[in-house]
């Protein structure tokens, strides 16, 4: 049987570095793209491609890479983050860091929607795209987890990711009838250095645990490219330890 191909968007991020190593570990080749330089480790089942996905260049030779050395593509995983400099407050001294970074952050994830479900069409392919949205995709902020901390969370990340829930919507209603599954995951907050005091502020509306591994997230990522989601299409898939309840 012919093994399948995931192209791994942002695969040297925190949560895609989890993901090509729990990929890795099954029986699939991984296409990994990123910005970031990273030794040539490329073997058998993995190749890494170091470039910029905003380029539809990128995705027309990610595309033709895995058609050279796998038998195409059959899943697209979006984790990248291109433009991350967020604004500290809302002014409007900032509007040229706000326009960028909507412009690019929704951009990117609409050009690889329709990119990839062309290409899965016109192949005739049964295609299956994740994007990562974020519990800040689905409510506002809860404000008080920030306080004494020099975090924030401006209005255009909680912007993009309601965005994000908005597209898969979208290209699940468009080329769902083409066998393509678009779908998206959104985490709440993943465990890197933050401070003691967001930690804990954080934690008193989760449930259990709190912030997240990036492997708590490997089993809905895992159940979305099952055969035992398809009839999961067009849909936003909450792992936030109760963060929104
Ligand atoms: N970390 C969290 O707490 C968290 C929580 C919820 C949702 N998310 C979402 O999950 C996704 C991944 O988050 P993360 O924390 O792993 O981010 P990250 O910054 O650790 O990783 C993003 C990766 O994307 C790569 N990248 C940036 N621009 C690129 C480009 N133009 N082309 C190719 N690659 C590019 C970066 O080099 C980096 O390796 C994001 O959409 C983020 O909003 C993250």
């Amino acid at each position: 049987m012919k093994r399948k191909t995931v192209i791994l968007i942002g695969s040297e991020g925190l949560i895609g570095n989890n993901f090509k190593n729990f990929l890795l570990r099954k029986d699939l080749n991984v296409l990994a793209v990123d910005v970031k330089n990273r030794q040539n480790t490329n073997k058998g089942n993995f190749i890494y491609l170091k470039k910029d996905i905003s380029k539809p260049k990128t995705i027309n030779d990610a595309v033709k890479i895995a058609e050279k050395f796998f038998f195409g593509a059959d899943y697209v995983i979006d984790c990248s983050y291109p433009y991350m400099k967020l604004r500290k407050n809302l002014s409007s001294k900032n509007i040229k860091i706000l326009r960028k970074n909507l412009a690019v952050n929704i951009t990117n994830p609409i050009m690889i929607c329709e990119m990839f479900c062309e290409y899965f069409k016109k192949k005739k392919k049964i295609g299956n795209i994740i994007l990562m949205g974020s519990i800040q995709g689905i409510m506002a902020p809860k404000f008080d987890h920030y306080k004494k901390t020099d975090m924030n969370s401006p209005v255009e990340y909680t912007v993009l990711k309601f965005g994000i829930v908005g597209i898969v919507k979208y290209f699940a209603k468009f080329y769902g009838k083409n066998n393509i599954n678009i779908n998206c995951i959104s985490p709440g907050g993943i465990l890197n250095n933050q401070t003691n005091i967001f930690l804990k502020n954080y934690k008193k509306d989760c449930l259990t645990k709190g912030m997240l591994n990036p492997s708590d997230l490997n089993s809905a990522l895992d159940f979305l490219m099952s055969e035992d989601s398809k009839m999961v299409n067009g849909q936003n898939i909450v792992i936030d330890d109760g963060w929104s309840l």
